[in-house]
Order: structure tokens, then C-alpha cells, then sequence
């Protein structure tokens, strides 16, 4: 259950816009922030909220790339798999990864700091191959790029440290 304040902050965004489901998809983000993904129950609140059917708000919150209906890790790196990081080098990135973080495409690691999810080109195809890194994007990238990456991101989470 939404906590009362954020309700209230989402209704009081709501009360300023013309058709409540004009703000759906910034709702959205606002419960993802509080779940860590759209639970069914914040899929029925954003619903409620926006007066919309629950089916036409999971319809939106299965499309889009940064919104999860499943839990995501603490850091979510989204893996350009268009056509020009195919050609530089994309394979060997996400074989990199996967290999690094012991996990495939579309999963967590078990201790819940990274995820790997494929995305359509992120507009960085001139410094390609490219991530993004909790939407923050990284380019041209190789596995000594990726490895100072991820160890950065470890050190800064030291309660995930293996
Ligand atoms: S194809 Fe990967 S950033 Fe454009």
C-alpha cells in the first residue's frame, strides 16, 4: 500500500493536469521508486489513481523500457542490442557481462545489485558499443571498461562485495 504522503503528492500532481491519465506514465515511475518495481498492487493503485482499468495501465507498464513489473537489481544495465553496436562489438559486451556477473540476459544477480536487459538503440551508436547503467549511458566500451565499471559500482555498494 502506497504510504499516504506519496498518494497525496501523486494526487496533488494529478489535480493539475486536465485528464488525470495524461500523468500515468510519471505515476508510474513514482510507485516504481517506492516499490523497486510495479507490483499488481501498484499497477490497481496507479489505476485507481490515474481512473484508468488496471489492464490499460499493465499494458503501458509491459511496454516501456524502464518501467518493471518484476524486481530489477539495485543497479539496472540496459544493453544496446541494435544494429550498430552488433557491428562494434555488442557480442562481446554482453558475453562479457554475463560472464562476469555469472548471470544471462533478462536476470539478477543473487544478491540483487546488477540486471541485464536487452534495449533497442539509446541514441549513443557513435560511441558504440553502448550501456546503460541505471539510465546513465557508457560508450565505447570493452571488457577493461566494463571491469573498471562494475568494480566501481562494487566498491560503493561494499554489503555486495563477494
Ligand atoms: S545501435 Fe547501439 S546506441 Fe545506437
Amino acid at each position: 500500500m502506497l504510504p499516504a504522503d506519496l498518494k497525496k503528492n501523486l494526487q496533488t500532481k494529478i489535480a493539475t493536469v486536465s485528464h488525470p491519465r495524461e500523468l500515468v506514465v510519471d505515476v508510474l515511475f513514482d510507485i516504481q521508486m517506492h516499490y523497486g518495481h510495479l507490483t499488481d498492487e501498484a499497477i490497481h493503485e496507479a489505476a485507481e489513481l490515474c481512473g484508468m482499468a488496471p489492464v490499460e495501465v499493465e499494458e503501458l507498464a509491459t511496454f516501456y523500457t524502464f518501467t518493471f513489473r518484476e524486481p530489477v537489481g539495485k543497479y539496472v544495465i540496459h544493453v544496446c542490442d541494435s544494429v550498430v553496436c552488433w557491428m562494434n562489438g555488442y557480442q562481446t559486451i554482453r558475453e562479457y557481462l554475463c560472464s562476469k556477473l555469472n548471470i544471462n540476459m533478462g536476470e539478477t544477480t543473487p544478491d540483487g545489485l546488477f540486471t541485464l536487459i536487452p534495449v533497442c538503440c539509446i541514441g549513443y551508436c557513435d560511441r558504440s558499443p553502448a550501456i546503460l547503467v541505471n539510465r546513465k549511458v557508457h560508450g565505447s566500451l570493452t571488457p577493461a571498461k566494463l571491469d573498471q565499471l562494475i568494480e566501481k559500482i562494487k566498491m560503493e555498494n561494499p554489503a555486495h562485495v563477494e
